[in-house]
């Protein structure tokens, strides 16, 4: 199986779990550029533990010969794909990367399919909620729900679904969509909001809230979407798209206090304020979509699959993970973890 963005948060958390806890018994090619979001240390220890099962490559999923050579020496007979530019924010500063590799590489990485299709068995494509745009205070997302993406990332990524979808429809390509909701657990990179205000409230620092602070998302732990995708990348039907939801929608001023509280429970800060002093109200993100809220009912009658991780311990285990490993932390935070790469990798 060649998996795209491995080096990534949710492409090492899933490569993790297949090579640790699933029923998988093949081999995983792990194809990544190694961008700022990924970093080897995500996968420490697995490529001495599993020599003959794991390897890693490093390459741009937008570079056609080199993906077309890998599809070629690794007879690769599914694919599940997670690299992405996938920062909001970022897309919204310089949108150029995002639709680089969003839409071009996930048309590379097709054609190559294509090519190979007497062996393919499965093309994942790992999506998002966000395809589907804003919601009010009521209703949920389904698989039906029509495609109305309001940044440059969340269209990037519903182009690259359409595109999937095509190739299945055109030329008959094995394939599976999966659009889920906001994700947290370990490695996370801390841009995104959870391990941002987690690490910022351990250091007393400003903990930045956009706009009004109620914007809705619904949180899943990451280790429930890896079993997610192996559950449809097995038995989900060829041609499907499948909505994951964690069934846990909350505004992010409420998870917020969540984590400060958590925190302040630990240890409180050294002046003993309670942490949601450090909250601060910053300008709204542009475009910033109110609320997502999924509706996976698809995915649990068809596949029996469910979220088992509550938010109360996903968001305790979560910060447990970030206070216990600090040296991580401190090589992302630093960047250290770069010049490293670019010794090893160039
Ligand atoms: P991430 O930013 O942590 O990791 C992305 C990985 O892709 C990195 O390892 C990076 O080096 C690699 N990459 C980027 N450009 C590449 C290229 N051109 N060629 C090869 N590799 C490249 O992202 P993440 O949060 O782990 O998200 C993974 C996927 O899941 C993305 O497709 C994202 O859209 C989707 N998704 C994320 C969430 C979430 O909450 N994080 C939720 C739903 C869907
Ligand atoms: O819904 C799935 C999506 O979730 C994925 O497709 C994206 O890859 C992933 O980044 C995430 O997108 P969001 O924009 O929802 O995540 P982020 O962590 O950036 O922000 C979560 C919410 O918190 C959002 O409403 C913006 C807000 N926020 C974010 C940051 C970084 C803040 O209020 N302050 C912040 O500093």
């Amino acid at each position: 199986m060649m998996i795209t963005g491995g080096c990534g948060f949710i492409g090492s958390n899933f490569i993790r779990y297949m090579l640790k806890e699933s029923d998988f018994t093949g081999k995983i090619i792990n194809v990544d550029k190694l961008t700022y979001a990924g970093n080897p240390e995500n996968l420490s220890g697995i490529e001495d533990e599993f020599k003959d099962r794991y390897a890693f490559i490093k390459a741009d999923i937008c570079d056609s010969a080199k993906i077309a050579e890998i599809f070629e020496a690794y007879k690769v007979d599914s694919v599940c794909n997670f690299a992405a530019e996938s920062h909001v924010d970022r897309s919204i500063v310089k949108p150029d990367a995002f639709i680089q590799t969003n839409i071009m590489g996930t048309f590379i990485l097709l054609e190559s399919a294509r090519l190979q299709m007497d062996h393919m068995v499965r093309f994942h494509h790992i999506s998002t909620d966000e395809v589907y745009g804003s919601l009010g205070s009521e209703g949920y997302f389904t698989e039906t729900t029509p495609y109305r993406p309001n940044s440059p990332y969340s269209a990037s990524k519903a182009s690259s679904d359409h595109l999937v979808r095509a190739y299945h429809k055109t030329y008959g390509l094995p394939m599976t969509i999966s659009n889920c909701s906001n994700n947290y657990g370990p490695y996370q990179f801390p841009e995104k909001l959870i391990p941002l205000i987690i690490l910022n409230a351990l250091e007393g620092k400003p903990l930045p809230i956009y706009g009004d602070g109620r914007n809705v998302r619904d949180w899943l732990y990451v280790k429930d979407h890896c079993t997610a995708i192996w559950t449809i990348m097995k038995d989900g039907k060829n041609g499907e798209t499948y909505n994951i939801g964690g069934d846990n929608e909350m505004e992010n001023i409420t998870i917020v206090k969540m984590i400060c509280d958590v925190l302040d429970e630990i240890g409180k800060l050294n002046n003993r304020r309670s942490r949601r002093d450090l909250i601060t109200f910053v300008k709204d993100r542009p475009g910033h979509d109110r609320r997502y809220a999924i509706d996976f009912t698809k995915l649990y009658e068809e596949l029996n699959w469910r979220p088992e991780a509550s938010l109360e311990t996903g968001i305790r285990d979560t910060i447990q993970w970030y206070m216990e490993n600090q040296v991580w932390v401190d090589r992302v935070k630093s960047g250290e973890y770069l010049s490293w790469m670019e010794d090893h990798y160039g």
